[in-house]
């Protein structure tokens, strides 16, 4: 091609099998913040009340995934994908159960978010070593990405993309400013989500018991 200009993006296709397959679920990632300060790095001026506590609707150009930067986090592979760059597209996109299928997978980074979110996979992939660090990986994946029963993305423990639709859901998890204003210094926290659901199970269980006495 010669001389060009230098590409800063990377296009992703996805296809369903059919029109009537096609899935679209709107997603949200976390406010953009200044890392040293944690301020946010927009102004929304006397708007800071009406933002949304965990983030905006992500557009056609994401800037908040970036590639494996780390050594340590790669394969031998050249162009390997982060996980969480196709979780965001697997809940964009399909249900629980549903099939996900990539001609070219790789060392399995699509196999992985699928099975993460608890999703069915396939993979194609022509280099046999590629394929035995796919199987190699996924063997020790759990489909456990969830905070309460709503399936979501996390990357270094936080979590970088929920559907809009679960926010109602799964909001109680999280530590949000009493006064949204101070959303522009505050960032929101996730409480400790995993037990949280042990406490959920431990109620069920007491209204389990309750029913249980009840009608004996
Ligand atoms: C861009 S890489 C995919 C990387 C992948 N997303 C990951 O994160 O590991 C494309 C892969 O397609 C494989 N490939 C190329 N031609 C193929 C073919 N005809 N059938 C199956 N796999 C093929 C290559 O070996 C390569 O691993």
């Amino acid at each position: 091609m010669g001389k060009t200009l230098q590409p800063s993006h990377y296009g992703i296709l996805f296809y369903a099998k059919n029109q009537k397959e096609l899935k679209y679920y709107e997603i949200r990632y976390p406010h953009k913040r200044d890392r040293k300060t944690g301020y946010l790095l927009k102004d929304y001026g006397g708007e800071k009340a009406l933002l949304h506590p965990f983030g905006p609707l992500v557009s056609d150009v994401w800037t908040d995934i970036h590639r494996i930067k780390h050594n340590k986090r790669r394969d031998p592979h050249p162009c390997q994908l982060p996980i969480h760059l196709l979780e965001r597209l697997i809940l964009m996109t399909t249900n629980e159960g549903d099939i996900v299928l990539d001609p070219f997978i790789g060392t399995g980074t699509t196999a992985i978010a699928a099975k993460k979110l608890s999703r069915k996979y396939i993979g194609f992939e022509i280099d046999k070593q590629y394929v035995k660090i796919a199987n190699n990986k996924l063997i020790r994946i759990q489909n456990n990405s969830r905070i309460g029963d709503s399936w979501v993305s996390f990357y270094l423990e936080e979590p970088r993309t929920i559907r809009n639709s679960d926010w109602e859901l799964i909001k109680d998890y999280f530590s949000i400013p009493i006064d949204l204003r101070d959303i522009d210094k505050e960032k929101i926290t996730l409480k400790k989500h995993r037990k949280l659901v042990k406490t959920e199970q431990i109620k069920v269980l007491e209204i389990f018991n309750k029913v249980a006495a009840n009608s004996r």
